[in-house]
């Protein structure tokens, strides 16, 4: 699989939680380089506009509450497989399901407030991050 990229953002559970190095270590320790990133604080337009596929879902509301409750982190991984390896980092939506080691389960304790978020597809990966990023602010390393 050639090298790929993938949204990541850092929810502002983890955020409060002071644990951005530890996440970020993570994807750093396998093999993802960070090659765009920037903390922001999401209006309720921006953050309901990125989830704008579970608009009709009960939990729209509650979501787009939590992800507009401090900041977050959103950033560009890049790498081989970054998007399904982002994926296997993260580890299931629920923490309570999640995989011993992930992301979720040694950092975020309820569905709603599950620390971060990954592109689902290359597809999503490509829509997301230019949500996000202007071409201009994603930096290759090669
Ligand atoms: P989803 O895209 O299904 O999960 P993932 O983040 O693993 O891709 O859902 C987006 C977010 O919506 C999820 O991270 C947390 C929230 N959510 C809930 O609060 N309750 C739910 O039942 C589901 C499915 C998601
Ligand atoms: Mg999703």
């Amino acid at each position: 699989m050639a090298n790929q990229r993938t949204l990541s953002i850092i929810k502002p559970d983890a955020v409060a939680k002071n644990v951005i190095g530890e996440i970020e270590s993570r994807f750093e320790k396998a093999g993802l380089k960070i090659v765009a990133a920037k903390m922001l604080q999401l209006s309720e337009e921006k953050a309901g506009g990125f989830y704008a596929e579970h608009k009709e879902r009960p939990f729209f509301k509650d979501l787009v509450g939590f992800m507009t409750s401090g900041p977050v982190v959103v950033q560009v991984l890049e790498g081989e497989d970054a998007v399904a390896k982002n994926r296997d980092l993260m580890g299931a939506t629920n923490p309570k399901e999640a995989a011993p080691g992930t992301i979720r389960a040694d950092f975020a304790e309820t569905i709603d407030a599950n620390a971060v978020h990954g592109s689902d597809s290359p597809e999503s990966a490509e829509r997301e991050i230019a949500y996000f990023f202007e071409a201009d602010e994603i930096c290759p390393r090669g």
